[in-house]
């Protein structure tokens, strides 16, 4: 039953600063290549004096970890093991509170005591949290009445208030964004290190789920988990495993000047190790291959995750795994595929089956949020809880297929009873979503939508 080690400790030699600037030198060389999605920032002075602070500031995350969770990904790649990554599109100041980051996690760890118990492996558990401020656009402007401004882009560059001097961009909010990202991660190690994970205290999740209608389904399998969990608790089964679980986090590398100033050079193996995260992606729209993002991901030691839309050809797949994967690192790389439930049967295929023909293995991970993102009838961003689910289940059927493995599962979500996303056992409609729509970008998940969806997806892995 055992899964997890506990918290892998950090060496405590991982990172010395006076030895660091050194090594880094090579990472500035993005500056040179084509970037997108990056804010102008207005003050080059101001600019530079922030990155100093940051590079100066000591690191979120060590070396030990990242490298626990390389393997954890590797062991997802060849289904020893399942990705739960789940957060908020876009993580705000405002809404960086206690409450709202424990409603998070718990919402994780209960999704995931579920997709353990139907895959009977174990689940990485990963936040989209303690770093995601900063969004790629698809419009540089938005227009309002007549006013256009400059778009917003996260809490990390400009403020969402819709007025020219809240749309500038301020490299002061990097500050902030490394000082929520801390106190969102000391959050984190506190509520997994402790009591707060505990197993046995995770089966009082149904509690708040067994009250929303359409339960009666799941309801079976609910049963089966609390006798799972009584039982081990009966016998006095008292190890570190049940009170202690490994939390990571992750977010889109989006602004380069802030994941440049966040990266250390480890003093042991004198690699360099992006040091904001343990997790870091590259969105659909900054992959480019010749681009900057790509450069500056390729040189660091992290498992990175790059996103695939419908669009992506097996060229490209494999073109992307040899400029990050060149040693074809078991864990390394992580393909998040977001094509669309209405297209994932036809995009997929050759993704997958290029890849495996090519020798080799990637972790693959479904992202069924950003292919399936609508706007409702009165104005609302939003998705269909119906076609999320069949997206994750055409991902399941396409992998099942070629004879790879689905490893994972990437969603926008949230702890809290929002209503942003269509459907579910709560029936939310278009009139539903003027109640609780809170997000700054995209529609996620609340509680129950996303306790509703491990259920469905821990039925899909146990028949894995
Ligand atoms: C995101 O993950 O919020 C995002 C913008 O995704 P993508 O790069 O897949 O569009
Ligand atoms: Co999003």
């Amino acid at each position: 039953m055992t899964q997890f080690s506990p918290v892998a400790p950090a060496r405590a030699h991982d990172f010395s600063l006076s030895e660091a600037h050194e090594g880094l030198a090579s990472l500035g060389a993005w500056r040179d290549y084509p970037r997108v999605q990056q804010p102008t920032w207005p003050d080059e002075d101001a600019r530079a004096r922030v990155f100093s602070q940051l590079r100066g500031a000591p690191p979120l995350v060590f070396a030990g970890e990242v490298d626990v969770l390389r393997s954890k990904l590797a062991a997802a790649a060849t289904g020893d093991a399942f990705l739960l990554q789940g957060g908020d599109c876009a993580e705000t100041f405002a809404d960086s509170t206690a409450d709202r980051i424990r409603n998070k996690i718990r919402t994780i760890l209960q999704m995931s005591a579920v997709l353990t118990y139907g895959a009977s492996v174990p689940v990485v558990k990963m936040g989209r949290m303690a770093g995601q401020f900063a969004k790629p656009r698809s419009a540089d402007e938005e227009t309002r009445d007549g006013l256009t401004l400059p778009t917003y882009r996260g809490d990390a560059v400009n403020d969402f208030g819709f007025t020219e001097a809240a749309r500038v961009p301020d490299p002061e909010r990097l500050l902030r964004m490394y000082n929520t990202s801390a106190s969102t991660l000391n959050l984190l190690r506190a509520f997994t290190g402790g009591g707060f994970a505990d197993l046995r205290q995770v089966h009082a999740w149904n509690r708040g789920f067994t009250a929303g209608p359409g339960y009666d389904r799941y309801e079976e399998l609910a049963a089966q988990i609390d006798k799972a969990i009584r039982f081990m608790d009966a016998i006095g089964a008292d190890f570190d495993e049940l009170t202690v679980v490994d939390f990571y986090s992750s977010h889109e590398a989006l602004l380069l000047d802030y994941e440049e100033a966040l990266a250390r050079v480890d003093s042991r193996s004198g690699e360099i190790y992006g040091c904001s995260g343990h997790f870091l992606w590259i969105g659909e729209r900054t992959r480019q291959l010749d681009g900057a993002h790509v450069d500056f991901m390729a040189k660091l030691r992290n498992p990175i995750g790059v996103k695939l839309g419908p669009n992506a050809s097996v060229d490209d797949a494999l073109r992307l795994l040899d400029r990050l994967d060149p040693e074809r690192e078991p864990g390394r790389l992580t393909f998040i595929t977001r094509m669309g439930a209405s297209r994932i049967r036809e995009s997929l295929p050759a993704l997958v089956e290029g890849v495996r023909d090519a020798g080799a293995q990637v972790t693959w991970v479904t992202d069924p949020m950003h292919g399936n993102t609508i706007t409702s009838s009165n104005g609302y961003k939003t998705r269909r809880f119906e076609d999320i689910l069949d997206e994750v289940v055409g991902f399941f059927e396409v992998h099942q297929a070629a004879g790879t493995v689905p490893g994972g599962l990437h969603m926008e979500l949230t702890g809290d009873d929002v209503t942003e996303v269509l459907g579910g056992s709560g029936h939310i409609d278009e009139a539903g979503l003027e109640r609780r729509y809170e997000t700054l970008v995209d529609p996620r998940l609340n509680h129950q939508q996303s306790l509703e969806l491990a259920f469905l997806v821990a039925e899909m892995l146990s028949r894995r």
